[in-house]
């Protein structure tokens, strides 16, 4: 597998190699362009002239013209003299020769290379003097002569020869050449370090966040939310992290939801399995005393059936509010909601109760303040559950003398209110938060009855919240509960 790290690194030595390439390419224009302009012949070409620059190609012009015009100065020591001088300062000797005698021989001769006296000596002896072109010999790498000839006024033939040595111009040549390579070459290191800076730098700055993302991920596979992940830089490798910072805090919290929910199942199944196993119990234990004989007296069976027949409508009750329960859960369209006029539903529950609760000697009263026109959406069905199980417990917590239970509609603010008003043994401070909890029941120690389901007003609040109401408690241990509840009004004032 080729990692981006290795790809990096492969695209920094490509490049710096393309680059030692166009260097090379670069110096070796540069100094052969640097030859062409010195006007210095590369060695194998033998063609080229000896003008090494402008001066003396201007001085070349000046004695072709003079050989024209008036050659006779060519035998005339003082301008030879002037003009050999002039030729010294450029590394250049002048000799002259008349039929077959030396007329003028440069002193400047002495300086050039003794090994090519002799060959220079022998060409200037044998040159024949004749009409030719002038003609230019290349005696070594840096010594160039050129022959001209030359007619002077008197008829006779002669020749002048420029012997150029170019050892100065050869060595600048040289240095110029070294010293554009060694400015390549630094240019080439410095580059190079450069380039293979950014490279670390880049790798570091892609990679290194590339393998922490890496680890977190792993992390999060082996189930581990718990950490936190920084963002190293604004770009998108940030962006990346803040993305997958996101996605940790939602599988974080999902799984927090999830294990809170596995709790609260495992909680009702130890609540059902608790509840369930205690009426049966008792029945079982009381059927096999009756198997076994144990109530001699028919007085005394009645009571054990009597026992086993209130823990099988126990049981029942419990089963039918747990089924209830699962509805509510399972089914999103479980209500049928209506727009129903409130003070008149009361009033119908209030017809509907009244005999019962006559027979058991409880008082039940109904008190109106409500708007008669105004209409409130609700499931009639489950309206009466609320009803009946907040009632259900004014009964079953009432203290010994009068009870009264009062129903007292009043009118909100947009909404109607309902009191169930008890004047039973109360609620202590401290759990009237607790009772609308699930499976939240009384301290069998505080009254004597047997105990409800504990799921009554857990029931009631999720229907009166599924209607957009709330519900609350107020009470007095020895006086009395309240039981508030509210119900919003139709949006639509139609039956
Ligand atoms: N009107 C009331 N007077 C006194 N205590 C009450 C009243 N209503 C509810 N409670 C307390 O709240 C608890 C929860 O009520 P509920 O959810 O109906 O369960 P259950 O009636 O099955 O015990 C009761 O056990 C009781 O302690
Ligand atoms: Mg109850």
């Amino acid at each position: 597998m080729m990692t981006i790290q290795k790809r990096l690194w492969i695209s920094n030595l490509i490049l710096i190699l393309i680059t030692i390439v166009l260097l090379i390419g670069v110096s070796l224009i540069i100094t052969e362009k640097s030859r062409e302009f010195i006007g210095f012949p590369s060695s194998d070409d033998q063609r080229q002239p000896p003008i090494l620059n402008r001066a003396l190609l201007r001085a070349d012009r000046i004695i072709m013209k003079t050989i024209e015009s008036e050659p006779d100065q060519f035998l005339n020591i003082d301008y030879l003299s002037q003009i050999d001088n002039f030729l010294n300062s450029f590394n250049t000797a002048l000799i002259v020769k008349k039929e077959n005698n030396i007329v003028y021989f440069s002193p400047f001769m002495a300086e050039i290379d003794a090994n090519h006296q002799a060959f220079l000596e022998q060409r200037i002896n044998i040159s024949q003097i004749s009409q030719g072109e002038s003609d230019i010999v290349r005696v070594s790498d840096t010594l160039f002569m050129k022959t001209i000839p030359i007619s002077f006024t008197d008829n006779t033939n002669g020749s002048l020869f420029l012997i150029n040595d170019a050892t100065t111009a050869s060595q600048e040549l040289q240095a110029f050449k070294n010293s554009v390579i060694y400015i390549l070459i630094s240019f080439l290191i410095i580059m190079i370090i450069i380039n293979t800076l950014i490279t670390f730098l880049l790798s570091k700055q892609i990679v290194n966040p590339i393998i922490r993302l890496k680890n977190a991920a792993q992390q999060i596979q082996k189930g581990d939310y718990n950490f936190q992940l920084q963002a190293p830089s604004k770009d998108e490798i940030g962006a990346l992290f803040e993305s997958f910072e996101e996605a940790r805090k939602q599988l974080k919290k999902s799984e927090e939801t999830q294990k809170k929910y596995e709790q609260s199942r495992n909680e009702l199944i130890t609540n059902i399995s608790h509840d369930l196993k205690t009426p049966i119990t008792t029945i079982k234990g009381y059927l096999e005393g009756i198997r076994d004989g144990v109530p001699k007296s028919k007085e005394k069976q009645e009571k054990y059936l009597e026992t086993i027949y209130q823990n099988a409508v126990h049981m029942e009750s419990l089963i039918e509010d747990l089924f209830l329960l699962s509805k509510f859960d399972l089914d999103q369209s479980f209500y049928q909601f209506e727009n129903i006029n409130i003070k008149e539903y009361l009033a119908d529950c209030y017809e509907e109760l009244q005999f019962d609760f006559q027979e058991k000697g409880i008082k039940l009263e109904y008190r109106v303040h409500y708007d008669e026109n105004k209409l409130v959406k609700v499931d009639r069905q489950q309206l009466k559950r609320v009803i009946l199980n907040i009632i259900n417990n004014a009964i079953n917590y009432k203290s010994t003398g009068n009870p009264i239970i009062e129903m007292i509609l009043t009118e909100k603010e947009e909404e109607a209110q309902i009191e169930i008003r008890d004047n039973g043994i109360g609620v202590p401070d401290d759990i009237l938060d607790k009772i609308f909890e699930r499976f939240y029941k009384e301290d069998k120690s505080r009254s004597n009855r047997s105990g409800g389901t504990g799921l009554g007003l857990y029931i009631a609040r999720k229907i009166i919240l599924d209607h957009g109401g709330s519900i609350w408690a107020k009470s007095q241990v020895g006086s009395g509960t309240s039981i508030f509840f509210t119900l919003p009004e139709a949006r639509e004032n139609k039956i």
